[in-house]
């Protein structure tokens, strides 16, 4: 029995934020934000959407796509940094908006990593019997991000994705996964206040305390590191090397990070799925946007080996290997 996707589905805001656009905001240039991080522009939500929305449009597109209605999901699974509130949970404003019946709905905070962290959660509950489970990735970094602190605020943007992952008897579905992480250096990118640590306050705020903080360039070695550690141990699993994937989907956070990722697994840079220039770092939301994305544009076909590698605060990583 294996954990496959049965429907995917994505959405982003329509605003279109440009690096030139950046350039009027902080002391930065296209050309900085380009080659140190690979992004040219992002999406950016309006000050009425939250994370929910975003959720609700993507999760719409993936039960669509599965051929199923809302009625039929098991369970909701959803990586997020960036709840609509700290509680409620998203999943359960998302179960209420689509009239899913009363199902087991969570939040999963593991950063970058929430999404597939989703899917290896989904795969345990496909084996004890559970089917159709909607695991989204959806995250509004911009609402936590400091429009004054150039070493971040280019970095990230806005969106949702989500899959339906069904029960399945034939080759398609989840090969090998692995998960790991260490919180030894959770304060390289952290939101400090907002939690029971430092609470809201006028001094939180004053000093910037609910914004993003990240120490970019040791965040960067960690993810170089973790995110093939990730790649290598779940190829491990599955018993295949690098040469065997037809396309690698790693979480969209730098495109020199991806490089090294794909230059030490051997896989060459024509089979990895690059969208971050449009998008930036979308987080959780980032592998199922891309692998959305990758599918419409005909990058995969049935029978294909995809491997998904994330990388993210606490700091979390893992992999994730399917057969499309
Ligand atoms: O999503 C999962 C977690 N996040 C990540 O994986 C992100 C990991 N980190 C990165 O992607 C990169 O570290 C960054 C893109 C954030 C930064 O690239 P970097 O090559 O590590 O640059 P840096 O932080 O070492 O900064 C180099 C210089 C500094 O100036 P000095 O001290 O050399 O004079 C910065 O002040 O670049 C400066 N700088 C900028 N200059 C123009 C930092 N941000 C900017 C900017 N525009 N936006």
């Amino acid at each position: 029995m294996k954990a496959a996707i049965g429907g995917i589905g994505s959405y982003v805001p329509e605003k279109v934020v440009t690096n030139f656009d950046m350039e009027k905001l902080v002391d930065t240039s296209d050309e900085w934000i380009r080659t140190r991080s690979g992004i040219s522009e992002r999406r950016i939500v309006d000050n009425n959407t939250a994370t929910s929305d975003l959720a609700c449009e993507a999760a719409k597109r993936a039960i669509a796509a599965a051929g199923i209605e809302a009625k039929n999901i098991e369970a909701i699974i959803l990586g997020t940094a960036t709840p609509d509130m700290l509680f409620p949970s998203t999943a359960c404003l998302v179960q209420s908006r689509l009239g899913i019946n009363k199902v087991m709905s969570f939040d999963i905070s593991a950063g970058c990593s929430g999404f597939l962290y989703g899917l290896g959660i989904a795969e345990s509950f496909i084996k004890n019997g559970f089917d159709n489970i909607l695991v989204i990735g959806a995250e509004i970094l911009t609402k936590i991000t400091d429009f004054t602190d150039r070493a971040t605020c280019v970095l990230f943007g806005d969106g949702a994705g989500a899959v339906v992952i069904k029960r399945n008897r034939g080759a398609s579905g989840i090969i090998a996964s692995y998960f790991s992480a260490d919180g030894s250096n959770w304060k390289l990118l952290q939101q400090p206040a907002g939690g029971s640590r430092i609470p809201a306050s006028i001094e939180s705020v004053k000093n910037r305390l609910h914004y993003i903080k990240m120490q970019g360039n040791e965040v960067f070695k960690l993810a170089v590191r973790a995110m093939y550690e990730a790649a290598e141990k779940t190829l491990q699993k599955a018993g295949i090397d690098g040469e065997a994937i037809d396309l690698l989907i790693p979480h969209q956070a730098n495109i020199r990070i991806i490089e090294a990722t794909a230059k030490r697994l051997k896989v060459p840079m024509d089979k990895v799925y690059i969208n971050l220039d449009k998008y930036g770092n979308t987080s959780a939301a980032s592998i199922p946007i891309a692998l959305n994305e990758a599918l419409e544009k005909g990058r995969i076909k049935k029978g294909d080996l995809i491997l998904m590698v994330a990388f993210g605060a606490g700091f979390t990583w893992g992999g994730v290997l399917l057969r499309w």
